[in-house]
């Protein structure tokens, strides 16, 4: 099968800035993306830069995005690209470049100013491509991970995402002397465990987070996952509540709940571990900030009325006492009144508001 893989390059030592280079090349149907990579190092150029081992979707370092989605490269048939995207080209639709392109470097600090961040935009190559002579099937661009400096090619410096991961202390907190044998553990129990401990931190749902492109406090989908509600979930740490302070200091309640991380290669599903650290948070009575006030103000209105209340979420967000905060939005509160978009102060019930009710109660029992 030939295929035109366009790949980002940039040699820091040479270039200015990130550019494109095609190559065509000859490879067996059924490869991968790293396959057809490795094929071009070995044979095409040597200096050619990117990350693997394990080549079984087990190690994580072969993330890398392609065709604008992030993802594993050992992981990802050229065939399934092609049939995604078409034969006769890139898509002109990609979906993590309209996440994340905007990724920018000023907030990734000193270091950001230093390299490229991947997810850039990055001018098409004026090379023309290294061909086999022959016409390839379609096109494949591939490109580093988003939301981290670029060190070479589709290298990219991983230092910001496992400090992310540190910031949140992956290690247990026993809650109790230690057992004469292992600390046994129910069929319950590790079915909160075994979602966040099969993730491998290959880091594509921090590559596709678009709030962590947009703000660094943002402690991210990975951590969150298999750090923070792994241990808050676990029944032999002892540290529960300091955790929960912790990662709404790292503001978890940040998360926008777009679902992106949802692509995880490993089928963790970041973000609903993510609203169930919320959930545990909120256990703990960590709900002196916004987030918090949010989930439970809004759930209380609708618990209540059936409705969401909206004249109760701005006050209720803000804290009812806060004055302060309360002013600042007194201009935004005239404009709805003159504009006779004010919503309702008092709302009645909906006349079924008890099975309304009843489904809160359902999904409040539900935990994993
Ligand atoms: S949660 Fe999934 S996507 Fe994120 S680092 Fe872990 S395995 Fe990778
Ligand atoms: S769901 Fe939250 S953590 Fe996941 S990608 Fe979206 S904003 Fe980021
Ligand atoms: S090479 Fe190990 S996950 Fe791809």
């Amino acid at each position: 099968m030939l295929v035109n893989l366009e790949v980002q390059r940039f040699n820091p030592e040479q270039d200015a800035a990130p550019h494109v280079e095609s190559f065509e090349v000859d490879v067996p149907d059924g490869s991968t993306v790293l396959e057809a990579l490795m094929h071009i190092k070995d044979e095409r150029d040597g200096s050619l830069s990117f990350r693997r081992s394990c080549r079984s979707a087990i190690c994580g370092s072969c993330t890398m995005s392609m065709n604008g989605l992030d993802g594993l490269a050992c992981k990802t048939p050229i065939r399934q690209l092609l049939s995604q995207f078409g034969e006769s080209g890139v898509a002109d639709a990609k979906p993590h470049e309209t996440i994340s392109s905007h990724a920018g470097q000023a907030h990734f600090g000193a270091a950001a100013t230093a390299a490229p961040v991947a997810g850039a935009a990055v001018p098409s190559s004026s090379v023309a491509p290294k061909t086999t002579n022959g016409k390839s099937v379609g096109t494949v661009r591939v490109g580093p991970m988003h939301n981290l400096p670029i060190v070479k090619d589709l290298v990219v410096d991983m230092t910001r995402f496992w400090e992310k991961n540190k910031s949140l202390k992956p290690w247990l907190v026993p809650k109790n002397a230690p057992p004469a044998r292992e600390y046994p553990q129910s069929p319950e129990e590790m079915e909160r465990l075994w979602r966040p401990a099969n993730c491998i931190f290959c880091g594509t749902c921090y590559s596709l987070c678009p709030v962590v492109s947009v703000d660094d406090t943002f402690v991210g989908p990975a951590a969150i996952a298999r750090v923070g509600y792994r241990f808050l979930e676990d029944t032999r740490d002892g540290a529960r509540k300091e955790r929960a302070e912790t990662i709404v200091e790292q503001n978890l309640w940040l998360c926008a709940h777009c679902y992106a991380c949802s692509y995880c290669p490993k089928h963790v599903d970041p973000h609903e571990l993510i609203a169930l650290s919320c959930v545990a948070t909120i256990e703990e009575g960590v709900t002196d900030n916004t987030g918090a006030r949010h989930a439970m103000v809004v759930a209380d209105t609708i618990k209540k009325t059936g409705f969401l209340e909206e004249s109760q979420v701005i006050p209720g967000t803000l804290g009812y006492f806060n004055l302060i905060g309360l002013s600042s939005v007194m201009p935004l509160g005239l404009r709805l009144l003159l504009k006779g978009k004010m919503p309702p102060l008092l709302m009645r019930p909906v006349p079924r508001v008890t099975e309304i009710r009843e489904i809160f109660k359902a999904a409040e029992a539900k935990r994993y």
